[in-house]
């Protein structure tokens, strides 16, 4: 059984995508709780990924979360796209949408939960007049665009910034809105990131660079790991 207060997503950027229906399944199998979607559009950042189609292939596989990460500019032509290819959590970053309390009003709109990415550079003021329209945080821990980058240090003091906004909050409104922290996520920081406030963590190159080894499913034990650091 694993531990409520946390959440593993697997970014599925570090995947196998020429295997990438059996990598959703067995990452699954192996106990992750989410799946996290890298969409990168080649203008907000300089890289290209996947998209609604994507999205829609892998839908069927799972019941399990789907964590969009929008990394494009404009946002909000892709919102709805997103939500009909089967997406439960829909994020963007603030400076790639114009109008941004319209883009999260939009995401809950098409039925999906709302999250907003900061970079880290991205001051935490963003959250000042939305956080009614929130359902999820999330902090880049390297910039976006690819994977396997190390863990930036100066997110561990933002983290707990944003552990302390969230809380007051809370406690104001009654409302829990969960901090996700994305990039360089391994099993010999997560502990520290926990301590630091996140409770809900993107890895990608940690899981799904994981060596083979004997096991039936090579991402079982670094998933375990990751747990046990967490306990
Ligand atoms: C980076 C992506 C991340 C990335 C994380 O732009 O948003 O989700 O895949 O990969 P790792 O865990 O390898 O840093
Ligand atoms: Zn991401």
């Amino acid at each position: 059984m694993s531990d409520p207060r946390y959440r593993i997503a697997p970014s599925l950027l570090s995947a196998d995508f020429a295997r990438l229906g059996e990598e959703v399944h067995d990452v699954i199998a192996a106990g992750a709780d989410w799946l996290h979607f890298d969409v990168m559009d080649n203008h907000y950042v300089p890289n290209l990924t996947i998209g609604p189609m994507v999205c829609q292939a892998i839908r069927p596989l799972t019941a399990a979360t789907i964590d969009v990460h929008l990394m494009v500019e404009p946002v909000d032509a892709l919102v709805p796209m997103f939500a009909k290819a089967g997406a439960n959590i829909i994020s963007f970053h603030p400076e790639a949408s114009r109008h941004v309390d319209r883009t999260l009003q939009l995401i809950r709109e098409q039925g999906c939960q709302a999250g907003l990415v900061f970079n880290p550079a991205t001051p935490l003021d963003w959250l000042d007049h939305v956080m009614d329209k929130l359902d999820l945080v999330m902090l880049m821990s390297v910039n976006p665009g690819f994977g396997g980058q190390s863990f930036i240090p100066s997110t561990l003091p933002k983290l707990r910034q944003a552990r302390a906004r969230l809380d007051a909050y809370e406690r104001d409104s009654g409302r829990r809105i969960l901090l996700e922290i994305d990039g360089g996520v391994k099993v010999d920081n997560i502990a520290e990131i926990a301590r630091a406030g996140a409770d809900t963590f993107v890895a990608g190159s940690a899981i799904f660079g994981a060596a083979n080894t004997a096991d039936a499913n090579r991402y079982d034990s670094v998933i375990k790991a990751m747990r046990e650091a967490l306990l």
